[in-house]
């Protein structure tokens, strides 16, 4: 069997409870000969920072360049609400995505059925709920120069955040969600705010443009305050939503109220095909963060992390079969009626992280 190496940054807050369910799913692996990974682990986020006064260190930014995917758990937290901007826990991931060139973020909000009745929608609107959202995630408003306070003197100051996109970042990820419609419902809906915005109105024309590679797949422009508000008036319209940094934030955080909760949100953030070998380097995180109200009390919901290894699974190893095996293993759990806090329901069985991870890794 193939060695692949992984890097696993669990991170702060409940990132190093969702992680040893991770180790405790590659053990697993391992001992029933499904797959062989390896791993280093390195840290990341406020734990590197206390640790080393960065949010990741450079030696572990060259783990994370040399391995065949990074695993990803949380950062942040409020011990390190006071700490300089440039090393806040947040950091650590921006420049992990920044320079591994991870500029498509899939986020998809599939809403298991056992978990119809635990959306804050009607189970009707939710029920075989099966949406991906593509975020793009290198550019816009996170990364535009200038991003600064100025101080304007008298007592006032200037906050800046710059929005910029270059048609190549437009086209890219267009194609990313093009591409991917294809193997779905063939839809896509593209939003943006060119109402408002110049980077809306090119984010719209490039769109625009690259759908005539994509003739066979049905496009719709949206503005983005609209899409949210039909994502909960309606999500089921949706196939593929592609959005821009911020938007994609934002809107991929209400689809996950869509599926139960936030703790049930994967994710996989891709680089391009590498020229020679095609291979893509590659991060898989939940969406969600390092919950510091429930951190250290073994309540998180681990299914977002087990989810975004089966991501991994699927886009970094072509391991199929046991990503389809770890997705239904993950539903068959949640039929059984175990149930983390976030997603409990009347009659479940209530269970810890590390209770909900056994059951899921016992079925595989
Ligand atoms: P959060 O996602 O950490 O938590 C929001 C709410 O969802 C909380 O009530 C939390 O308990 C709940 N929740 C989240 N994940 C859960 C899980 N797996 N199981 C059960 N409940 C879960 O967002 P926040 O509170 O706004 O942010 C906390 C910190 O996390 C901040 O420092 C923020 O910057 C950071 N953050 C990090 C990431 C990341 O590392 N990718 C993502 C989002 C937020
Ligand atoms: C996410 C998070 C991050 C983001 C933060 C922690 C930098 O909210 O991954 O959704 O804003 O992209
Ligand atoms: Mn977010």
């Amino acid at each position: 069997m193939a060695q692949n190496h992984l890097l696993l940054l669990p991170g702060d807050g409940i990132g190093t409870e969702i992680m040893a369910e991770v180790e405790k799913l590659i053990a697993h692996l391992k001992e029933k000969g499904l797959a062989d990974f390896s791993y280093d682990t390195g840290l990341v986020g406020g734990c590197a920072y206390d640790a080393h006064g960065q949010a990741i260190s450079e030696e572990d930014m060259e783990k994370a360049l040399k391995a065949d995917a990074v695993i990803f758990g949380a950062v942040g937290g409020p011990k390190w609400d006071d700490v300089p901007y440039d090393v806040r826990p947040e950091a650590g991931l921006l420049r992990l995505r920044k320079d591994l060139g991870l500029f498509a973020n899939l986020r998809p909000a599939i809403c298991y059925s056992a978990l119809a009745d635990a959306s804050s929608l009607k189970k009707e609107l939710v029920e075989g709920l099966d949406i991906l959202i593509v975020r793009e995630l290198t550019g816009g408003v996170y990364f535009g120069e200038p991003k600064e306070i100025i101080d304007l003197g008298d007592g006032q100051k200037r906050g800046i955040d710059t929005q910029v996109y270059d048609t190549y970042e437009i086209d890219r990820i267009a194609r990313v969600a093009f591409d991917l419609a294809r193997t779905r419902d063939n839809r896509v809906h593209s939003s943006e705010k060119r109402n408002v915005m110049k980077s809306g109105v090119l984010w719209h024309e490039v769109v625009t443009e690259v759908h005539k590679d994509y003739a066979d797949v049905k496009l719709d422009h949206i503005l983005a305050d609209n899409c949210a508000m039909q994502l909960v008036r309606n999500p089921k319209q949706f196939d593929v939503i592609v959005t821009d940094n911020l938007f994609g934030d934002i809107l991929s955080d209400a689809a996950a109220m869509l599926t139960g909760s936030l703790g049930m949100l994967p994710s996989a953030s891709l680089g391009a095909p590498d020229a020679n070998t095609g291979k893509r380097k590659a991060l898989y995180e939940p969406v969600h963060g390092s919950a510091p109200d429930i951190a250290g009390q073994g309540m998180a919901n681990p299914i977002a992390m087990l989810a975004s290894f089966a991501m991994a699974l699927r886009y970094s190893f072509e391991m199929i079969e046991l990503a389809d095996k770890l997705e239904g293993a993950i539903s068959s759990v949640l039929d059984e009626g175990l149930r983390t806090g976030d997603i409990m329901q009347d009659g479940c069985k209530k269970v810890s992280t590390a209770e909900m991870g056994d059951a899921i890794i016992a079925k595989i």
